[in-house]
């Protein structure tokens, strides 16, 4: 899909250009944006609606003027064990040693406003109140600056090579501690 246009949200407006907790209503227009941003990456409804029943507190959606422009996906997980892509998870581990960003898609008309800064802000501090030492993503589309200034640094894992190339063929493991 091409268009630049905004996706209207299946609920009623919240205040206008803020994120606020996904709710199971807003998964269509979830996919909708994850199939935009991540067209080299397909990723099943499912997978979403996994992650949101799993871990609603890591699940967010930035609406503005009753559209959805951006998503974010995460949830407590293994520590250097990133599920490969379009994978479902069944259940969350009992004893979380990471905290896991999933994805993180902004439509490009939002980029470049801090709303991807925001929502990292918020997901570090959930990530602390869940008692994880750390927080690790997989990083595409060339998006390890972002992180980087985030305080996210490279982690080789020879062992997720062949994984991460699932993702992208420039895609990094991203640690970054929270204590
Ligand atoms: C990457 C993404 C989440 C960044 O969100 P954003 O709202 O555009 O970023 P911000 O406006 O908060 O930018 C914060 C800083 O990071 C920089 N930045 C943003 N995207 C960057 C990138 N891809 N590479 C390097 N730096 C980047 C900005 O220039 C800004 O720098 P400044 O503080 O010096 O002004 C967003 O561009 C996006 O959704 N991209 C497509 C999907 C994607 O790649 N997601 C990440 C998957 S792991």
């Amino acid at each position: 899909m091409t268009s630049t246009s905004p996706i209207k949200t299946g609920g009623s407006p919240t205040q206008a250009g803020a994120w606020r907790p996904m709710r199971t209503d807003d998964l269509g227009a979830v996919a909708e944006i994850a199939d935009r941003v991540h067209e080299a990456y397909p990723e099943d409804p499912e997978i979403f609606a996994e992650r949101l029943r799993l871990w609603p507190e890591g699940c967010w959606v930035y609406e503005s003027d009753g559209a959805l422009i951006a998503y974010v996906l995460s949830h407590p997980a293994i520590a250097f064990a990133p599920p490969p892509l379009n994978s479902l998870l069944g259940e969350l581990p009992k004893v979380p040693t990471t905290y896991y960003i999933h994805d993180l898609a902004l439509l490009p008309e939002t980029r470049g406003q801090g709303a991807g800064s925001a929502i990292v802000r918020i997901l570090l501090d959930g990530a602390l109140r869940s008692g994880c030492p750390d927080v690790s993503l997989v990083a595409v589309n060339e998006s390890a600056g972002f992180w980087g200034r985030h305080g996210f640094e490279t982690v080789s894992v020879p062992a997720l090579d062949a994984k991460l190339r699932s993702y992208d063929e420039d895609a990094r493991f991203m640690v970054r501690p929270l204590v």
